[in-house]
């Protein structure tokens, strides 16, 4: 019997040596100190042990239990205590590694900020095609055949009829085909102009348009929104004027300056020495226009307006180079 014994202990100390992880020494629990482990099963087995020898067996039970136990108690700790020091060379104090999270393109915020102010003054939003056709870019515009007007954007022609284009006005006459008066809409969208690229201008950029028809709009709703707009978007103290212009689309028509973001209207390079820079074109709808799509000019009377969101951009951050916008450098839009 007590041959048995040391046999137990043996394997027991072998076993033990070979234990390297916290799953090792709940194997070695398992199997000799737990229910159904090896000791439990002595101790079941001294029932069948005859009287005179109960006494001895039960006392060389006992003893190797305390063995076992205290050198699993033993080994346990130190296991434990390994692998917390382990844990530990984690060092919490060092900064996180930092994760990027995208932002929206200075652009896109730019344009969603438009579009608020208007949608707050009653504006939908509709959009157009980006291949049109000539027709609507310049046609139904009140642009007649060969008029020098059409020079005064650049165009890139797909085909005699069609070509990219060169501003979002020809959505007007789409959205006028489609409702009838009174219209209140926005239209923003990407354009393109046959130019030479530098500081100023741009192969392709975006615009938003402009449209309000109904019975009796005057142009000093016109100025009134488009005030309101400016002082929105750049702010309460803006100073602003409007200049005469020309659009074949629109009679009279417009253009609204703001005051130079660099100079605040003392002259510097930027705005020529004038104090002033240019933000967008604007006029009553012209009535030929209205005549292209059916509606009365007699009855009905329209003003549009026409905004470049790059240079709305520019001005407000004091942005000197468009092709910054399209560079994607990842230090300059991050500023935003
Ligand atoms: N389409 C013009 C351009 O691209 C801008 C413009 C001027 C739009 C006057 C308008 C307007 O609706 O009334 O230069």
């Amino acid at each position: 019997m007590q041959e048995n014994f040391n046999q137990i202990q043996k394997e027991f100390d072998k076993d033990i040596s070979q234990v390297s992880s916290l799953n090792d020494i709940e194997q070695i629990r398992i199997k000799y100190l737990s229910r159904n482990g090896i000791i439990s099963n002595l101790f079941d087995k001294l029932r069948e042990i005859p009287k005179e020898n109960k006494r001895e067996f039960g006392k060389s039970v006992n003893e190797l239990r305390d063995y076992i136990t205290n050198i699993y108690e033993i080994k346990k700790k130190e296991i434990l205590s390994k692998s917390s020091q382990e844990s530990s060379k984690i060092d919490l104090t060092l900064p996180a590694n930092q994760i990027k999270i995208g932002s929206k393109h200075i652009l896109t915020q730019t344009l969603e900020e438009i579009k608020e102010i208007f949608k707050s003054l009653g504006f939908s939003v509709f959009e157009g095609p980006e291949l049109e056709s000539d027709y609507y870019n310049f046609e139904a515009l009140n642009f007649p055949d060969d008029h020098p007007a059409r020079d005064m954007q650049d165009t890139f022609f797909i085909s005699k009829k069609f070509l990219l284009r060169t501003h979002t006005s020809p959505v007007q006459i789409r959205v006028m085909e489609k409702n009838k008066p009174p219209v209140r809409a926005i239209m923003p969208g990407r354009v393109y102009r046959n130019e030479a690229i530098n500081a100023r201008s741009y192969c392709t950029f975006q615009q938003v348009e402009g449209l309000y028809v109904d019975k009796d709009v005057n142009f000093s709703e016109l100025k009134g929104t488009l005030v309101s707009f400016a002082k929105q978007f750049y702010g309460n103290d803006l100073k602003y004027r409007f200049r005469p212009s020309f659009f074949p689309f629109t009679e009279p028509s417009a253009e609204m300056d703001i005051t130079c973001f660099l100079c605040k209207g003392k002259g510097c390079k930027v705005c020529k020495n004038s104090g002033w820079l240019e933000i967008l074109g604007c006029g009553m709808v012209d009535p030929n226009v209205f005549k292209y799509v059916n509606y009365d000019p007699e009855e009905y009377l329209g003003y549009a307006f026409g905004m470049g969101i790059e240079r709305i951009a520019l001005l407000k951050y004091g942005i000197n180079d468009i092709r910054i916008f399209f560079e994607n450098d990842i230090r300059f839009l991050r500023q935003f």
